[in-house]
């Protein structure tokens, strides 16, 4: 379970101060799909990035299972095995290739061979199985984006962040997507926080949160 209390968060740039996250507190149940919505410049972003421990420039206090995040040393490591991301922008590295950047967070090479294999099994599961020696350069952006989700979930992480996921999607890949979330949810209790407008992935959410002038609404 995350907690967060009091999340604060505010811009500064040389002459102006932006608010965008005032005091927000809300919790988030392990197995559920949380969709965070909101205007664009609402906060969403900025919200994920503070609970993916990408930004821990802030106010306020956030805890995973009861940890602090203010008591984690290594965030790299805390999110390598706690936390998988999907960026807006797939962010996928251009010098390698698909199955390279998929198995790129699989840090302990003993578990290799059966990550290779669930690797694999998600490849097939998306429909993406014939670019699996390819580079990212000669891939749509929804392939890329399918990717990147491949890649998020590869660790098996207890929590999925996810910016806009659906973003390049059709609406079959979208179905695809949200088919999987229902699976992982179901058979290992996974939680996904997503930040999205797309009413295909709103029909599913547990909750809604809404974002307005930096406070859930
Ligand atoms: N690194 C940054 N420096 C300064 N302002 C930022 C930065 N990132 C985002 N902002 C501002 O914070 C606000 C919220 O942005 P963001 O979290 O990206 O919103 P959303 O994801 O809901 O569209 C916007 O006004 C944006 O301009
Ligand atoms: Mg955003």
């Amino acid at each position: 379970m995350i907690k967060l209390d009091g999340i604060t968060k505010i811009y500064k740039t040389q002459h102006t101060l932006n608010k965008v996250l005032n005091s927000v507190s809300f919790e988030i149940e392990d197995g559920e799909l949380l969709v965070l919505s909101g205007a664009s410049g609402s906060g969403k972003s900025t919200l994920l990035n503070i609970i993916g421990l990408l930004d821990r420039n802030f106010n306020g206090k956030i805890s995973y299972n009861d940890e602090l995040y203010s008591n984690i040393r290594n965030a790299s490591n805390f999110r390598n095995q706690n936390i998988g991301f999907i960026f807006q922008s797939h962010c996928l590295i251009p010098e390698f290739s698909v199955k390279e950047n998929i198995l790129l967070p699989v840090i302990d090479k003993s578990k290799y061979k059966e990550k290779t294999y669930y690797c694999n099994k998600l490849l097939k599961y998306f429909n993406l199985m014939q670019y699996e020696n390819s580079l990212p350069s000669i891939l749509s952006l929804g392939e890329c984006q399918r990717i990147a989700i491949i890649r998020s979930l590869i660790n098996n992480p207890q929590i999925v962040l996810a910016d806009e996921p659906s973003g390049n999607l059709d609406k079959n890949n979208t179905e695809i997507l949200l088919e999987k979330i229902d699976h992982l949810r179901k058979d290992f209790n996974t939680t996904f926080l997503i930040a999205t407008h797309d009413e295909n992935v709103l029909k599913h959410a547990t909750r809604t949160l809404y974002l307005e002038n930096g406070n859930i609404k």
